[in-house]
């Protein structure tokens, strides 16, 4: 594990995640950032409590990552088009987010990075898990790595998936049944591609590891007939995501987490009916992913 002189990176599982503390990201200074982003790509995903940030504090930071992600289908804040607010109202019955997913697949170039920032919380549930998908990958046999190598998945976003509409919340008419303020946030996504190849198994860009690229996004493998790709997949995603490769952080007001979309998955937990949560949400614009 790396040294950190201005920051202090404590891991909160084995398989990835890390607390880092005496920082404040309202008044962040190059080397300071430097330290966050080495913790970032070192720990997959990082996370901060006690954080007051402005909505415009809150974007400067993430722009210390690269340019902002907007979001094709699901329209960001009034004042803010940066942010897409994230809400369950008390009588929602869905979340969003709440299957395994890495951010916008769907997408050529999906986001990079995350960033999450919790404006209000239940008392408790409203959990997030995240899985490392290089554990994932280091951990399949070498036969199953030589079957995998340079296969391509086909990825899926917006009211494409009916397939498995029951986990993503959908209905033919919409998303986020369940889920009316989410609901409302969608729109037409017009001419934007919401349907992407990529590889299976992608090489990080700044790491140069490899990890498993695999989420509820993915619908087929390519030149796989669907009878053959499903077994596989369904394998895949239920070896990605057991326990020894994941991390849960529990949100308080203020907490903010960053997770790296080209090397997790992420799933929120649909576990406080009753209560309301509210989330600050900024994507990061990636790469085609190799
Ligand atoms: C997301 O999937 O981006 C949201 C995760 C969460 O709300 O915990």
């Amino acid at each position: 594990m790396a040294s950190y002189r201005r920051i202090e990176v404590k891991p909160i599982a084995g398989a990835l995640g890390a607390e880092i503390a005496n920082v404040d990201l309202s008044t962040l200074d190059d080397e300071t950032f430097r330290q966050i982003e080495a913790a970032w790509l070192e720990h997959l995903v990082v996370f901060f409590r006690n954080q007051t940030l402005t909505p415009e504090q809150q974007i400067a930071f993430a722009k210390r990552f690269g340019e902002i992600h907007y979001h094709p289908f699901m329209k960001g804040m009034d004042e803010h088009p940066e942010i897409l607010e994230i809400i369950k109202e008390e009588g929602d019955t869905r979340v969003f987010g709440e299957v395994w997913h890495t951010d916008q697949m769907f997408n050529p170039k999906p986001a990079k990075a995350t960033i999450l920032y919790a404006k209000e919380t239940p008392d408790a549930g409203g959990d997030t898990l995240f899985a490392n998908m290089y554990l994932a990958y280091d951990a399949l046999s070498d036969p199953m790595k030589e079957m995998l190598k340079g296969i391509k998945t086909s990825n899926v976003g917006d009211r494409k998936i009916l397939s498995r509409s029951d986990e993503i919340g959908s209905t033919k008419d919409g998303r986020y049944a369940g889920n009316e303020k989410m609901a409302a946030k969608v729109r037409d996504p017009g001419d934007v591609q919401t349907e992407s190849t990529h590889p299976l198994v992608r090489t990080h860009p700044e790491t140069g590891r490899k990890a498993l690229y695999i989420s509820n996004h993915t619908q087929t493998l390519e030149g796989f007939r669907r009878a053959e790709a499903r077994p596989i997949l369904d394998f895949l995603m239920t070896h990605a995501v057991q326990p020894e490769f994941t991390c849960r952080f529990r949100w308080e007001v203020g907490s903010l987490a960053i997770w790296d979309n080209r090397c997790t998955q992420h799933r929120a937990l649909n576990d406080y009916p009753g209560k309301r949560r509210r989330m600050h949400r900024i994507t990061i614009a990636g790469d085609a992913p190799f």
